[in-house]
């Protein structure tokens, strides 16, 4: 694990990426239509556009940062996989993954739009049944699911129990017989192949606390405790393989394990499964040149590899599951700062990077410190013909793993009140935020045809400060992490 000790030098332990050429200038203001939301775009000011409003006058009203939340993006990408994956003859199922980004907004876009819902805590499917999405078409995950959540979920009549270990048999089937209720459950097995955009890895066994293994018996035990338990009715196997896949080939390694699966439990126990659910992972573009497959064109691969190993095998054709959360929110959002520091710094003797700080960071945007993941930033509020330089925007936290992008081409007047925005911060951002130095977390504000709307406010001082009983009462006198709204614009 990368650790985060304070000093200068923490910036330099960051991996180095290959960096791309400094760019022109209209390379940099290029606004690229894989990697932004639908509906973005300049203007003939040079602003950067967002449904329909320039993200200045958006600051102006919602302030900074401020998550921007492409709603026909968001619905379009929801339909896309609603529309792939309605074959009459393989039906799908495609469940939203609720981890990535979760609103009573865009949870009741998505239930307009026909999908499922995933969802892995009592909170997550509090916020759904709050939203009033039709219970019978979520599925309940989780690796630790507490008694009450599983009473929460039997309560509500969620459509689908993924049983993630031997002990959750029992436990479910207990808790659903005591409620006088049938749970539909779905068997997480692990397959050996974990992916990640273009590669897999293919190995008989899995270090990993997710799921039951095929190879050790684990995964056979549980499906046979399942079927053996009257108030639980099997419907099939779950596998979920990684994340940000490109690439269908760690799909197909795994269906073919988990087909041969389901073929020797329907040879020797004469057991059917109705679906198979093949999880999420479907990447997107973060970067220029990042191609992730389209939808269609991921069903269409994913179809002909199921229906292609159930038929050598004299199977049904199973239900295909798949719960993308990253391909439908991520694009949709984009993340706009407000520049405050700019300092350049010398790395090593002759070699410069500018440190651009901005009001928000690490409680808004974990991914970079956590996965080194890489984002696409560019200058919101104008267009600049000064020269590219190399930059790498942080955040205000008091730690110096706390970077957002690590290497960045800006135009070199980029200055405090300059506004930046980052793309395709949908997925795993706003959901994984924290308070992290009493940092109020940012406001999702969706964005449609000139209008905008308020989907998650911004927290408040007063809000962090009602956590605290020894503050109770005292309330602040102003809010000490206020300015933020529209202050400072150029
Ligand atoms: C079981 C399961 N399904 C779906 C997802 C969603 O993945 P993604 O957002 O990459 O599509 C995850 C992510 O961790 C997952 O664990």
């Amino acid at each position: 694990m990368r650790a985060h000790p304070a000093g200068p030098l923490h910036g330099d332990g960051l991996p180095h990426t290959t960096l791309p050429p400094a760019p022109d200038t209209t390379a940099m203001a290029r606004i690229d239509a894989q990697i932004w939301p639908a509906t973005a775009r300049r203007d003939p000011q040079g602003r950067l556009v967002v449904g329909g409003q320039p993200v200045t006058d958006l600051v102006a009203r919602h302030g900074t940062p401020v998550l921007l939340l492409d709603e026909a993006d968001f619905r379009a990408r929801a339909a896309a996989f609603q529309a792939a994956y309605t074959d009459p003859d393989v039906p799908g199922l495609v469940s939203y993954a609720g981890k990535a980004f979760l609103s009573g907004t865009t949870v009741r876009w998505l239930a307009e739009a026909g999908l499922g819902l995933d969802v892995c805590t009592g909170g997550e499917l509090g916020l759904a049944m709050a939203a009033g999405f039709p219970p019978e078409r979520i599925t309940l995950h989780g690796n630790n699911k507490s008694d009450a959540e599983l009473r929460a979920a039997l309560a509500a009549g969620v459509g689908r129990f993924v049983i993630d270990s031997l002990d959750e048999v029992d436990r479910l089937a207990d808790l659903a017989a005591s409620a006088g209720a049938v749970a539909h459950v779905l068997v997480r097995v692990t397959t050996g192949v974990e992916a990640h955009t273009h590669e897999f890895i293919a190995t008989a066994h899995e270090d990993q606390k997710f799921g039951l293994s095929l190879t050790s018996g684990a995964a056979r035990e549980a499906v046979l405790a399942v079927a053996a338990r009257p108030s639980l009715a099997l419907l099939g196997i779950h596998s979920h393989i990684g994340s940000q896949i490109f690439s269908t080939a760690g799909f197909e390694v795994a269906a073919h394990r988990v087909v041969q699966f389901i073929a020797e439990l329907a040879g020797a126990e004469g057991l059917t499964m109705a679906e198979l659910s093949l999880g999420g992972g479907m990447g997107i573009a973060y970067l220029p040149g990042d191609d992730p497959v389209a939808p269609v064109a991921m069903a269409d691969a994913l179809r002909v590899i199921v229906a292609g190993e159930c038929q050598r095998r004299g199977l049904p054709v199973p239900r295909i599951g798949v719960e993308p959360g990253r391909a439908i929110v991520g694009p949709s959002m984009v993340t706009v700062y407000e520049v405050g520091t700019v300092k350049p710094v010398e790395y090593r003797t002759g070699a410069w990077r500018t440190y651009v700080s901005v009001d928000g960071g690490m409680s808004d945007n974990i991914r970079t410190a956590l996965y080194d993941a890489e984002y696409t930033v560019v200058l919101a509020n104008r267009v600049s013909s000064a020269p590219a330089m190399l930059t790498r925007i942080v955040g205000k936290h008091c730690e110096s793993g706390d970077v957002v992008v690590r290497d960045a081409w800006l135009p070199s007047d980029v200055g405090r009140g300059d506004l930046l925005a980052v793309a395709a911060t949908g997925a795993y951002c706003r959901a994984m935020a924290s308070n992290y130095n009493m940092i109020a977390r940012p406001p999702v504000v969706s964005v449609r045809a000139g209008n905008d709307q308020v989907v998650l406010r911004r927290e408040t001082q007063a809000d962090l400060l009602a956590l605290d009983p020894a503050l109770a009462g005292a309330g602040p006198t102003a809010d000490h992490q206020g300015g933020v709204v529209g202050a400072g614009l150029p």
